[in-house]
């Protein structure tokens, strides 16, 4: 694979939660530079290696491989708080920070009254509420969008005197809400300071010269998406999505790198298919083996601890995927979680609320019906394997139809939450 003078971009392919932060753990050691390009700390990353586990909010999940650089795109919203408790404890288990992550300088911050703000805007919403995970992230793009946000550079210039105006801001827009419960913010203003002196221990830097410079001397680029092509501001399934392009287009705007500089694009997607928040989602079960797909694949939120929406894999939107962000390979996690199901199904089209099919994902989700076709369960237990050859026919089968409905190969296919329990194919 030539990575020279590319970046090599990875994300989600469903509504988060592929198992992102594990394959960007597992495909570090082939590169110099991991870099996050959207989304903050809605993000909740997973890494599991030498019995330890690990969440990653908004640190890249290049950091527990040693002698690579991390860096926190423009593209990011930085929540100084959290990034600080996040940081702490990473520093706390032995892995230090300081010299490999870099922060740029372009990147938004979320304050305290933008996650007041997350919260009014879905209290007005009601019944019609995201369902976000309340971390300011909408607010704090808005602002961005709107000309009126504060970015990490700000901190090193006059930083006391726009926080106040930008805080007054929001007090007003809270109170045209009709928000006024503010208890609690004197004592998270205090825990965002700190946070911002925190800060300022770190490299912060003009990211975009860096990551072309990098690249200049040849040297290789990963970028780590957050959230899912179906969360995506502009193509997911709006209004419920979150706020940032989390699409390949995303990885050029968040860090700033040429289209044309973009190599391989890593599409994750889970053997099934979960969503957390509202929204519809087609393939949907609210049956038993919704549950049991639950309780196996243990699919509560990292962040939130919300429980995760579970269904069966849906060749439809992930086809969608794959056409808005090039896919090069396809890796496909949790494939453990159906190994004792007997029927394995996989959504091949969609009856539309008019009578009509179609194999194309309509602007309108809600009332569509899923087509499937189904599979035979290859109820074999391969957590262990350590190779392709082991594979099961009945799971190659699987995999094959996957490959051929969605025209992208499967490169890796991760058979349990484990560094090592991952399987790359020839
Ligand atoms: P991300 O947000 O895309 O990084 O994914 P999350 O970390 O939110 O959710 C993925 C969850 O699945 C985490 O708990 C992972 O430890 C776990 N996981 C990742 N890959 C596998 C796998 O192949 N099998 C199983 N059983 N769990 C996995
Ligand atoms: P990772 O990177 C799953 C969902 C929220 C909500 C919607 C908007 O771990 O895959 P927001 O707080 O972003 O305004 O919420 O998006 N959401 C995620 N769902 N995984 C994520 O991140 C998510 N980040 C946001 O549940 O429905
Ligand atoms: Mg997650």
């Amino acid at each position: 694979m030539e990575t020279k003078g590319k970046v090599d971009v990875l994300l989600g392919l469903q509504w988060g939660d592929e198992g992102k932060g594990k394959v960007v753990d597992v495909l570090t050691p082939m590169y110099d530079v991991v870099a996050r390009f959207q989304g903050g700390p809605n993000a909740g990353h997973t890494l599991e290696f030498e019995g330890e586990k690990y969440v990653l909010r908004s640190i890249p999940s290049g950091i527990f491989q040693g002698g690579k650089t991390n860096i926190i795109g423009n593209g990011v919203v930085l929540a100084p708080d959290l990034f600080m408790a996040e940081a702490l404890e990473l520093e706390k288990t032995g892995h230090p920070l300081k010299e490999r992550l870099h922060i740029s300088k372009k990147a938004h911050l979320i304050m305290p009254t933008h996650r007041l703000l997350d919260r009014a805007n879905e209290a007005v919403k009601g019944k019609d509420k995201v369902g976000t995970t309340g971390k300011g992230i909408g607010p704090t793009y808005t602002d961005k969008v709107s000309r009126n946000g504060l970015r990490v550079g700000d901190i090193l210039h006059r930083f006391e005197e726009k926080y106040r105006a930008h805080k007054e801001r929001h007090l007003a827009m809270l109170h045209a809400l009709g928000w006024t419960d503010l208890t609690g913010l004197e004592e998270a203003e205090a825990r965002w300071m700190e946070g911002v002196e925190f800060m300022k221990q770190f490299s912060l830097v003009d990211s975009e010269h860096e990551i072309n410079a990098v690249l200049r001397n040849g040297r290789r680029i990963l970028c780590e998406g957050a959230q899912g092509t179906m969360l995506d501001v502009d193509f997911g399934s709006y209004p419920f999505v979150t706020s940032s392009n989390t699409i390949c287009a995303g990885a050029c705007t968040g860090l700033g790198i040429g289209p044309n500089r973009i190599g391989e694009v890593f599409g994750i997607m889970k053997a099934y298919c979960t969503r957390v928040g509202s929204g519809p989602f087609p393939t949907e079960l609210f049956d038993e083996t919704g549950k049991k797909i639950r309780d196996l694949g243990h699919e509560y939120g990292a962040v939130t601890g919300r429980e995760r929406r579970c269904g069966w894999i849906d060749l439809i939107q992930l086809k969608y995927s794959v056409m808005l962000n090039g896919v090069t390979q396809l890796i496909m996690m949790k494939s453990d979680v159906l190994d004792s199901f007997g029927t394995i199904k996989a959504c091949v089209g969609y009856l539309l609320p008019n009578g009509e099919e179609t194999t194309d994902l309509p602007y309108e989700l809600d009332g569509v019906k899923p087509i499937y076709k189904e599979f035979d369960g290859w109820c074999t237990d391969m957590t262990h394997f350590t190779s392709e050859e082991q594979f099961p026919e009945k799971f190659r089968n699987y995999v094959d139809f996957l490959e051929g409905f969605l025209e992208t190969p499967i490169k890796v296919i991760s058979i349990g939450p484990d560094r090592a329990q991952t399987i790359i194919r020839k």
